[in-house]
């Protein structure tokens, strides 16, 4: 059996680190670090036909052409390289045989070339780039690229970041303990820009992969080994190492201070939930900091409760705590950035499981707020902790604005598919901000609306409201949303639904199969954008 306390998660136990990735001074037309002593493989970007059917090599390509004395352009046609983002060809020049005193023009440069597509060169293109190239370089191989055109620093970042997110491998639960694999080292080289902006650029865009690889790294724990008890320890484990303040308070608290619904959620499971309060404050706090709280859904393991969720719809509830995971990373990225406001994640941390004491659909419980639910249906478990833990932080935090995120209702998933969260927000501002960060951190959202009329279906005869919606009402997304903001009253609040973008049921180039860590980009570049602005 796996013992749960000695299983610490990769990011924080450093056994598996990022890839290291330098920028230096230079390009591919005079560097040293191209040569055969410093570099194994050199990485060469390239466009599609601008009109004629031949690639179009960037002028980096160009220059090495010059340098290696050999025709790349002719090499990408050989390879039927058209240059869209992400594809990668590979180049091996041979070593001279036989006669003596033979030369080539590459003597003593890297003989590992590497043709990579970089499509229209946009920040998205680079970054499906960056991640695509990750699947060609070898562990231990000393890597060096020209991205040509324009290496400004968002460039960089975007490429580095596309690189982070495509070497994540989740870590398996194995009988002996996984080697430490060696890293590439990877140099990108500057090109006409400042170094030291560009390792800035690169630095961020580390801290952010590294937020993103932690929120990957504690969904795709499984069930077993990621109970409330082990999560909250994991957060304790993170807080302490990011100099982060942190409060667990454990089922008692929740039963002193009325926490009807989260209890009821938690009942069915052997497992006690926790409620988790991380807090980031600013080294210095500015006059116009604003308090911003996070609140992320924590259900370890969603089974449904006794409405048992089906066993093809059970197996991935494991990453039904994917938005806690977030809230999480994002105070751990937070901190590393020392970003200016005053940051609060709050998460209820909960397995919703089945047993004699599970809640039952017909319950009517008493919530944190006084408010009263009527229990319709146990596997909308999610709204109910989330519900709490909203009115408990506008209660007690005097927040500027909350943002919930959480794996709410498969409905958003059939309504945008894995690639877009579902944004619902009572204020527009917090809304056009939230969009405009998640088309720059490529995390995308798309507002839905909190519709009036809608409200009606969560009248009850029996309670204050209704957990759910009558099954024939249809627009299962937004009737979450319209319960949830019945207990963020008088506040700005945001609501993200993750249940599509947290989770990849393939790989794709910038993930691996599994939890996604959606969300850290999109939550650090919103925490970025709108720092220390006023209320
Ligand atoms: N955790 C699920 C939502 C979910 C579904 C996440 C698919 C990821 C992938 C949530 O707790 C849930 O079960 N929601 C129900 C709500 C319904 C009972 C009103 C759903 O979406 O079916
Ligand atoms: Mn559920
Ligand atoms: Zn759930």
């Amino acid at each position: 059996m796996v013992d749960p306390t000695h299983f610490t998660i990769d990011t924080m136990t450093g056994r598996l680190v990022l890839p290291e990735v330098i920028a230096a001074d230079g390009t591919v037309e005079t560097t040293p670090l191209i040569t055969a002593d410093h570099c194994d493989t050199v990485v060469l970007a390239i466009q599609p036909p601008a009109g004629d059917d031949s690639v179009r090599p960037t002028p980096g390509a160009t220059a090495a052409s010059l340098r290696y004395g050999v025709d790349l352009a002719d090499a990408a046609e050989r390879c039927h390289a058209k240059g869209k983002a992400g594809e990668c060809n590979v180049v091996s020049l041979p070593r001279v045989h036989g006669r003596r005193n033979a030369s080539v023009p590459w003597d003593g440069l890297a003989r590992r070339i590497i043709l990579l597509g970089i499509g229209e060169g946009t920040e998205s293109d680079i970054r499906t780039a960056g991640a695509a190239l990750w699947r060609h370089i070898d562990s231990d191989e000393r890597t060096v690229i020209d991205l040509g055109p324009r290496t400004a620093p968002e460039i960089f970042a975007s490429f580095a970041g596309g690189l982070f997110l495509g070497a994540y491998r989740p870590k398996r639960v194995t009988k002996t303990a996984a080697e430490t694999s060696s890293s590439p080292q990877i140099v990108m080289l500057s090109g006409r820009h400042r170094l030291d902006s560009l390792t800035d650029a690169l630095g961020a865009a580390q801290t952010v992969a590294t937020g993103t690889w932690l929120a990957r790294d504690l969904a795709n724990t499984p069930s077993n080994i990621k109970t409330p008890q082990w999560f909250a320890a994991q957060c304790e484990a993170i807080a302490a190492a990011e100099g982060l303040d942190i409060t667990v308070h454990d089922e008692s608290w929740l039963a002193d201070r009325g926490f009807g619904a989260t209890l009821a959620v938690a009942g069915g499971s052997a497992n006690p939930p926790r409620f988790v309060v991380i807090s980031h404050e600013p080294v210095t706090a500015g006059d116009g900091a604003r308090h911003v709280v996070i609140v992320g859904k924590g259900i370890t393991y969603d089974s449904g409760g006794l409405c048992l969720k089906p066993r093809t719809a059970m197996v991935p509830m494991k990453t039904d705590m994917a938005g806690a995971a977030t809230a999480v990373a994002t105070a751990l990225v937070a901190r590393r950035l020392n970003l200016p406001d005053r940051i609060t994640v709050v998460v209820p941390v909960a397995e919703n499981a089945i047993s004699g004491s599970a809640y039952r659909p017909g319950d009517v419980l008493t919530t944190f707020s006084g408010a009263t639910v009527e229990v319709t249906n146990t596997d909308a478990e999610g709204r109910l902790i989330l519900a709490e833990a909203l009115s408990w932080a506008v209660a007690e935090l005097e927040p500027d604005l909350v943002i919930d995120i959480a794996t709410l209702t498969g409905a958003s998933r059939m309504a945008l598919g894995d690639r877009h969260g579902v944004l619902y927000s009572n204020d527009d501002e917090t809304a056009a901000d939230l969009e405009q960060a998640a088309s720059r951190a490529h995390e995308y959202l798309w507002r839905m609306p909190l519709v009036d009329s809608y409200r009606a279906g969560l009248e009850s005869s029996l309670a204050d409201i209704r957990q759910t919606a009558a099954s024939q009402w249809g627009a299962g997304s937004i009737m979450a949303a319209l319960f949830l903001e019945h207990f963020a009253p008088k506040t700005s609040w945001a609501h993200l639904d993750i249940a599509g973008a947290a989770r990849a049921e393939k790989p794709r180039a910038d993930t691996a199969a599994g939890a996604t860590g959606y969300g850290v980009g999109l939550l650090a570049q919103y925490l970025l954008l709108s720092a220390g602005r006023e209320q």
